[in-house]
């Protein structure tokens, strides 16, 4: 079993390059099935969540070939099948967006349940009130979601929770519906608007994307197209963070600054130095650093994905801060992990107090993506080792973690044990 080993303690400092948007490259390669040509994706992140999705659709008989490092071509044109009912599948969260794709394009899929990261109960009522609204019948049966149609027409649609996956599963599925779809209260983070621009680039008529209102006038048909994703806003957060936490000076390359607003802000309140050029953000961090008070909430709030990061940052700034966290149920699962690093934080329903102190090196185990770098985190701040278990949960969404810090000074290796 492979553990990532830290000795902490080293002020990170130089140039760390962020790749793409897991979130973006998700459901887009998923939309490349819904056209009957081939597709041609730049800048895939090498994560497990993508290579689980490729296998998915290579299962189903799309034929997925890397032309480079991060280039792949997808070409679904010869694809009859509509069940995905793999492993893959069951590993990842955002195999839900086959079922969009493929209620779309063949007005039929059967989908595996997904999987994904544990936060509690993570319901997928909204995706098929929307794929009913708009003519589908939609049954579970034995772990597999099931949804049919004579054919699909164009409706309101107007979801009672700001959905990421919802938006994207109907806009994915309202593509090829006859007439004009509306989605009310959609969700308006980055990765729904490169999802909407790479269908549009298909020759979907996609409007109104980053807002929360999205019209989808239906089309007959889409064709191929050349797409580069969005860098990972979480990612590039996480390195800000990293920064931050170690007291250092890191510049985070290849981010939209724009998508990083939230997070600029709070570590600017905090008293980082952070300053903006193009596609960069330089993160300056000294002591005294300032307690703050973080609320994760949908775009352009302060993103979920980040909430377990920034808490285990303010872990190490003295004074007392508060996180609250009301997007998924029970997202503070990782504060059992950081308590063993001598974190004190207290959790009461849905917000968790922080008390920092100077962290020290421990034995702990991942226990989801966000929580997991989260421990890395941790581990760079605090005094000794640290060893980290279940890595393969950091490996679904951060690129070649190891080597990307240790370039800019971190001491952190992967070891069998
Ligand atoms: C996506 C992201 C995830 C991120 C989350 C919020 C992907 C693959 N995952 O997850 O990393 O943490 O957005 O930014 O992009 N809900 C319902 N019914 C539904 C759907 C959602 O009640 O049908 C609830 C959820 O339980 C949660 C809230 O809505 O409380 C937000 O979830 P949602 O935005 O859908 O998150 P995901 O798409 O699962």
């Amino acid at each position: 079993m492979e553990h990532i080993v830290i000795s902490g303690g080293k002020r990170l400092s130089g140039e760390i390059f962020v790749s793409g948007s897991k979130n973006a490259a998700l459901p887009i390669i998923a939309a490349a099935v819904c056209c009957n040509d081939s597709c041609i994706i730049d800048n895939l992140p090498d994560i497990e969540d993508i290579s689980f999705l490729v296998d998915a659709l290579t299962k189903l008989g799309v034929k997925c070939e890397m032309l480079y490092k991060d280039t792949m071509k997808i070409d679904a044109t010869d694809l009859t099948n509509y069940r995905a009912d793999f492993e893959s599948v069951r590993k990842i969260r955002a195999s839900y967006y086959l079922l969009g794709a493929l209620l779309g394009r063949f007005k039929r899929a059967e989908v595996d349940l997904p999987g994904g990261c544990n936060f509690g109960s993570r319901p997928i009522d909204l995706h098929i009130k929307g794929f009913e609204a708009l003519g589908a019948k939609v049954v579970i049966e034995h772990g597999m979601v099931k949804a049919y149609a004579d054919k699909l027409v164009g409706a309101n649609i107007y979801l009672d929770i700001a959905s990421v996956g919802a938006t994207i599963n109907i806009m994915l599925a309202a593509v090829y519906a006859k007439g004009i779809t509306t989605i009310e209260n959609a969700a308006r983070e980055p990765h729904i608007v490169d999802t909407a621009n790479f269908l549009n680039m298909l020759g979907a008529k996609i409007r109104g994307a980053g807002t929360d209102i999205i019209r989808i006038t239906g089309v007959e048909s889409l064709h191929g197209c050349e797409y580069t994703i969005i860098p990972d806003q979480i990612e590039a957060g996480t390195y800000m963070i990293a920064s931050a936490i170690t007291r250092g000076d890191l510049c985070v390359k290849d981010v939209i600054p724009k998508h990083m607003e939230s997070v600029t802000a709070k570590l600017r309140e905090m008293g980082c130095r952070v300053t903006e050029e193009e596609s960069t953000l330089r993160v300056e961090a000294n002591e005294p650093l300032s307690p703050v008070n973080v609320k994760a909430a949908a775009y352009p709030g302060f993103p979920t994905d980040l909430q377990p990061q920034m808490c285990t940052l303010l872990s190490t700034v003295k004074g007392v801060s508060t996180v609250t966290d009301t997007v998924f149920d029970n997202r503070f699962q990782y504060v059992n992990e950081l308590i063993r690093f001598g974190a004190n934080i207290s959790v009461n329903g849905h917000t968790a107090t922080v008390d920092g102190v100077n962290l020290t090196g421990a034995r702990v185990t991942s226990i989801d993506l966000r929580a997991g770098v989260s421990l890395v985190l941790a581990g760079l701040a605090a005094e000794g080792d640290t060893v980290i278990s279940n890595v393969q949960l950091i490996d679904r969404g951060y690129e070649h973690i190891e080597a990307k810090l240790k370039a800019v000074g971190a001491c952190i290796q992967r070891k069998e044990e």
